[in-house]
């Protein structure tokens, strides 16, 4: 049988567990450290075939237990030692019982599934477009029912109350810990649930119901936050960049943010339709979901695990910080897309049972029966404001838009400089979002030809400042706001004139600086400014257009 593996590792003989195996190649010592990039391995080696020979079948719905996925930070501590007992099962099964890399339940194994459906070409993409938040709900409600299943038959403990937790950046701004060990002292389980055992080998003496579980389960040694340095804290920074950059991150991370973006039509918020050549993220993954996982990976460039999709499964904690993403839609109460008539609804996935045979769920399957979840508001402080925000379903608002920059540019590496159109329809457009008044929120709408860069990038848009460069600071008051993307190895050799990505950047409410700066008597200066890409890198895409939208009663 063929085995999926990730990037530059190696396949275990048959039977091998994952900790024999790595041990074995010297990779358990050097994984911690490992900062280069493997290469890609071929996409035919990573065919995902869960079971050799066994047909996909449509899973049913129908016996799902409900489940009550709690903050992190509520979880007692016999619930982090399940979750730690389940993942590191599948990690490397336990000693009488070792998970083979044959296993398609094994954990890297399972990541390789991420890898495929968000970077890989040749795979449908679920980045960038509606499909996001649908693939991504179906992978954690698979993900919860094998952990379940894994801590009922290996570890006897009821599965059916088990949940995944989730993240909640918005108020724990940080490697997440509990409050119970937080009130003992001990550090998130994140860096080893019991620090004074020793660490990376088995029967480090941690049990869960008479069976020993791994120290290290939710540990990843790729992360830059540290044990000593576990919060998203611009102070840690060396650099006035790189503390900026933090800044910013805490800010799209906010309660407050996420408030405006509930605020938005779905494909803002959520991704727009996947029109053969035309896609764009919503402004859910491309801020608060982009920046977790570069914070917990690292801010720019290429590195391994969180911050790079490909690797980004690898690390547990991606899974709480999906939950997050995914409670965030669960707040959403604005029109979403018909599940029964639109191609939204008819797309389908493959995920995999708790016995790893492989289950096809539709998108409609995933909008309408996967609903044995909810969300506990949880008691973290400062309190979840988001859930009385999101109350009550709202009609979509209303918009008015107008091209203001149309004429194609190139983007390189260096600043570019592009001037609004002088047109009767654009100022008083301009004028209108000035004096919308509350409920009325604005939108810059950039739209790029094909992005073959296949790496991580960040442009910052500012507005009158033609000298603003990748130092000029982000808490500069021309400085509107950020579009960005994570790494996608599918982006490789798009050159098809005909793509378009659109990216939105929230000018928020008319009191904004995006309306301090412009005069709508004159036209204004946008300067779009590549940051924190290598120098080297060959960065080079097309400013198809830009658009200001102007919504009514985003309430
Ligand atoms: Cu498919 Cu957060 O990634």
């Amino acid at each position: 049988m063929k085995t999926s593996k990730l990037p530059g590792e190696q396949t275990p003989p048959s039977g091998l567990s994952r900790r024999e195996f790595m041990r074995n190649t010297g990779l358990l010592a050097c994984s911690a450290a490992a900062t280069t990039m493997a290469p890609l391995a071929r996409a035919e080696e990573h065919q995902h075939q869960p079971a050799a020979g066994v047909a996909a079948v449509p899973f049913k719905f129908g016996a799902e237990p409900h489940r009550v996925r709690k903050n992190f930070h509520d979880l007692t501590d016999d619930e982090v030692k399940q979750l730690c007992a389940a993942i590191s099962y599948m990690r490397h099964g336990s000693r009488s019982k070792p998970l083979s890399m044959d296993n398609p339940l094994q954990w890297d194994r399972f990541a390789v599934m991420h890898e495929q459906h968000c970077t890989e070409a040749g795979y449908d993409q679920v980045h960038w477009s509606w499909f996001f938040l649908p693939w991504h709900r179906g992978y954690l409600f698979f993900l919860e029912r094998i952990l379940a299943n894994i801590l009922t038959t290996i570890y006897g403990v009821d599965g059916s109350k088990f949940a995944l937790p989730y993240w909640d950046w918005t108020a724990q701004k940080g490697i997440p810990n509990t409050a119970d060990r937080e009130s003992r002292g001990l550090a998130s389980p994140f860096f080893g649930y019991d620090l004074t055992r020793e660490s990376m080998v088995e029967d480090d003496g941690l049990v869960l119901n008479g069976k020993s579980f791994d120290n290290q389960a939710l540990w990843e040694g790729n992360r830059t936050p540290t044990i000593a340095r576990p919060e998203m804290n611009p102070q840690y920074e060396k650099s006035a960049a790189s503390r900026d950059h933090i800044a910013e991150t805490v800010s799209y991370m906010s309660v407050e943010y996420i408030k405006l973006m509930l605020r938005l039509p779905f494909a803002d918020f959520a991704g727009a339709e996947k029109i053969d050549a035309a896609n764009g993220q919503g402004v859910l993954e491309q801020n608060p979901h982009n920046n977790g996982h570069d914070w917990v990976g690292s801010r720019y460039g290429r590195n391994r695990n969180m911050g790079t999709l490909r690797y980004a499964a690898l690390d547990p904690i991606f899974f709480l910080h999906h939950a997050n993403i995914d409670r965030i839609w669960s707040l959403y109460r604005l029109p979403q897309p018909d599940p029964d008539t639109s191609p939204w609804g008819a797309q389908i996935y493959t995920f995999l049972d708790v016995d790893g045979s492989p289950v096809t769920v539709s998108v409609k399957d995933i909008v309408k029966s996967m609903t044995t979840f909810e969300y506990s508001a949880g008691s973290a402080s400062p309190p979840p404001q988001l859930v009385e925000a999101a109350s009550k379903p709202a009609p979509a608002p209303a918009e008015q838009s107008e091209v203001i920059v149309s004429s194609p540019a190139t983007l390189t590496a260096g600043p570019l400089v592009l001037e609004s159109e002088r047109k009767p329809a654009a100022h008083s457009l301009l004028i209108e979002g000035m004096n919308v008044g509350k409920g009325g929120i604005s939108l810059l709408e950039i739209t790029t030809g094909p992005i073959p860069f296949t790496g991580k990038f960040l442009i910052r848009v500012f507005i009158n400042a033609p000298d603003a460069n990748a130092r000029t600071s982000t808490r500069d008051p021309h400085y509107l706001g950020r579009i960005a993307g994570l790494d996608s190895e599918a982006r490789r050799g798009e050159t098809d004139s005909e793509i378009t990505h659109t990216f939105q950047i929230i000018l928020g409410e008319s009191s904004g600086p995006f309306y301090k700066m412009a005069r709508a008597d004159e036209s204004y200066k946008l300067t779009l400014v590549p940051a924190g890409m290598p120098p080297e890198a060959n960065f080079k895409i097309q400013i198809k257009r830009i658009r200001l939208r102007v919504l009514r009663d985003a309430k």
